[in-house]
Order: C-alpha cells, then sequence, then structure tokens
C-alpha cells in the first residue's frame, strides 16, 4: 500500500535473510513504526501482543516464525516444537493453523539442512499469495459496489467492523480492498468505521487507512450502526472473518454478529469478505470455533494521544470492577448476504462454497 509515495507491505524477510521486518500495529495511528522478529519466539510474542493482527497476517507472520524458528534448531524436533508453539499464539484465525500446517506438511519431507532455505522460499509465497487472493476479492467487490452506485447515483455508504484493510493481510485487506478498488474507479465512497472497542482497531487501523488512502470516512461508536441503518444511511455492511465454518457461520472481531442482526432486521445486504485459507472445512458450523478471551484490562483501560502527544493509558471503570473480554463471536450464515472470496461471490451455504471450492469436498 502506498502511504506518502512509500509502497508497504506488513510483514517482509530483511535483507540479512535472518530477521523479519513487520509494521508495530499497537504503535498506530499515531506513530508508523517498524519492528523486528528474531527468533520464533518474538513472532509469537508479535501475534500474541498484537503487534501484527488479522487473520491472513497472523498466517504470514506464523510462517516467517517458522523459518526463525528454522534458524535456531532445524531437526525434526525443532520443527515440530516450533509449529506446536506458534499455533498456540492465538486461537481464532484458523490462517495460523493453515499457515502452519502447510509449512510443516512442506518441510517434513525435507532433510534438515534445505529446511531453512525452503521455509523462507515457502513463507514468501504464502505472502505473495495472500496479496493476489486479496486483489481477487477486491476485483469480485467492486462490482456490488460499482452496482450499488450505479443504482442509487450517491456515494456508496459502507459500514465496516474492526480492522479488515490491508494491516490484516499482507496487503490490501479483505473487506477494505473492494473499498480501495472502487476508490480508485472513481466510485464515490463514505465508510461508516465502527471504533471496535475494546482494543479500538476501527478507530486506530481501519480510519487511519482510509484517511492514508484518501477515502471520506466517520468513525462511529460501536452502538451507532443500528440507529444509521434504520435512517437508511447504510447500503451494506462490509467485514472481515477469522474463521469461516463449512456451512458459511463466520466468526470475526466481537461485535459483528450485533451488525449482522440490525443489518437483517433493516434488510440492508452484509457481505463478508474472505480468502479460502480463512475456511475451515473441518467444521460443519461455527458453534466449535474456539473464541479467544483476552485480558480484562483491555476492556477497564484505554489509550490514546495525550495533548502534551505523549501516549496515555487510562482506567476508565471502577478500581473493583471486573471484566470479561471474549474477542470475537459467530455470525451464523442465515444472517449473510454472501461471501466474497478470491473466487467469486457466493451465498454463504455449504453448497455454494463447495461449488466455488470443489477441491475441498
Ligand atoms: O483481533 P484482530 O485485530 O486480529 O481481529 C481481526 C478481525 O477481526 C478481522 O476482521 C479479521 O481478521 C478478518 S480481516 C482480514
Amino acid at each position: 500500500m502506498n502511504i506518502n509515495g512509500t509502497l508497504w507491505r506488513t510483514i517482509w524477510l530483511e535483507a540479512d535473510q535472518r530477521t523479519v521486518g513487520i509494521i508495530d500495529q499497537t504503535k498506530l495511528p499515531h506513530q508508523l513504526v517498524t519492528a523486528r522478529l528474531r527468533t520464533a519466539e518474538d513472532a509469537v510474542v508479535a501475534i500474541r501482543d498484537m503487534l501484527v493482527r488479522g487473520a491472513p497476517l497472523i498466517g504470514a507472520a506464523a510462517a516467517y516464525g517458522v523459518v526463525l524458528g528454522l534458524l535456531a534448531d532445524s531437526s525434526d524436533a525443532g520443527l515440530e516444537a516450533v509449529c506446536a508453539r506458534l499455533i498456540q499464539a492465538r486461537p481464532t484465525a484458523v490462517n495460523l493453523r493453515w499457515a502452519v500446517e502447510r509449512m510443516r506438511n512442506l518441510l517434513a519431507t525435507l532433510p534438515p539442512d534445505e529446511r531453512i532455505e525452503a521455509a523462507r522460499r515457502e513463507a514468501a509465497a504464502i505472502c505473495e499469495e495472500d496479496v493476489q487472493v486479496n486483489e481477487a476479492i477486491g476485483a469480485h467487490g467492486l462490482h456490488l459496489l460499482a452496482e450499488k452506485y450505479r443504482q442509487t447515483g450517491r456515494p456508496v455508504n459502507i459500514l465496516t467492523h474492526c480492522n479488515a484493510g490491508w494491516l490484516a493481510t499482507v496487503d490490501w485487506g479483505t473487506a477494505l480492498a473492494p473499498i480501495f478498488k472502487a476508490q480508485a474507479a472513481g466510485i464515490p465512497l463514505h465508510v461508516w468505521v465502527d471504533e471496535t472497542r475494546p482494543r479500538n482497531q476501527g478507530a486506530s487501523l481501519t480510519a487511519w487507512e482510509l484517511a492514508a488512502a484518501g477515502i471520506q470516512h466517520r468513525l462511529i461508536a460501536d452502538n451507532s450502526g443500528g440507529w444509521l441503518m434504520r435512517q437508511g444511511q447504510v447500503d451494506l455492511c462490509l467485514v472481515g472473518t477469522d474463521r469461516t465454518a463449512a456451512n458459511g457461520d463466520v466468526c470475526n472481531k466481537i461485535g459483528t454478529y450485533l451488525k449482522a442482526l440490525a443489518a437483517a432486521d433493516n434488510k440492508v445486504p452484509f457481505y463478508v469478505a474472505l480468502p479460502s485459507s480463512t475456511i475451515d472445512w473441518t467444521l460443519p458450523d461455527g458453534s466449535a470455533i474456539p473464541i479467544e478471551e483476552r485480558a480484562a484490562e483491555e476492556v477497564l483501560f484505554i489509550s490514546g494521544l495525550a495533548e502534551d502527544g505523549s501516549v496515555r493509558r487510562v482506567r476508565i471503570a471502577p478500581e473493583q470492577t471486573r471484566a470479561a473480554n471474549p474477542a470475537f463471536d459467530v455470525t451464523p450464515a442465515r444472517l449473510v448476504t454472501g461471501l466474497i472470496t478470491e473466487r467469486g461471490i457466493c451465498a454463504a451455504s455449504r453448497d455454494e462454497m463447495r461449488r466455488l471450492f470443489p477441491e475441498a469436498a
């Protein structure tokens, strides 16, 4: 993505071939800074503490985590240990397991002295494929936005939740890819950005991406979407997913389900954009998707830029108040208008998904 004349990706192998560069997303929107991962444990911490986040990027970071692990120990035991460790970094996004298993399946067939170079190549391939897949999602989703503009003749109002932009992937994003494409195609747009409590990925990441791309947007409190839909101010909802069950149930950032309910009640189309690496074909429906429970502190505290320019963290609830922090929810397929994949748009149903991805059957 072009940010002030510089082309960025969210993750890359450094020139030394032994360290991995990332954008440290915990510093956005106030600072665009990079960090270096030197060990597999650095990769685990970056995923767990959300320096990198978003389902596809978690997968890419885990792939490079395998490279870093093999640099320390490329034996069979080393390979198994690093894969097992990485898979535990976060539970919900299936791309993590998908990327680690893809790496392990390839590398386990090779002698240890060939593994490091092969791992570098495979991690790079996972990243390149992610970029191409997301761009294809953008091209398919663009048709929806173009059609909506053709029907109404006024800027297309899109509501999105969390961050499913280029920062959530290697590049392009999933739900925001059609929006970037539509902007480039000259389709007038306006995006309602859910702040996405408690970690505020909408406020800190999606708003930052849209501002950098010159796309009209307004930040809204998470509670505003239903009312805006009732007022006819949302043409469609467009979100990502961390794990999609084989029947089309989608698991995404907490609060997605409430938006889908409001959309259904107001006959607002609700689209979910996803690379096929996010589909968990082993799960018949969304009921068994593991939901990450994150630290209560994320709910009890909030951080932001103080007037003196420093980033401050402040408590927003009484000292004695406890908090719960489920990080994802599952939206049933019946509330989803369509899935935007790299192979086209389909209904959120077992049959339609298998039609697009027959090799998964
Ligand atoms: O907790 P996060 O920030 O990793 O959650 C990210 C999301 O929920 C995204 O919507 C999801 O990964 C799909 S994005 C490509």
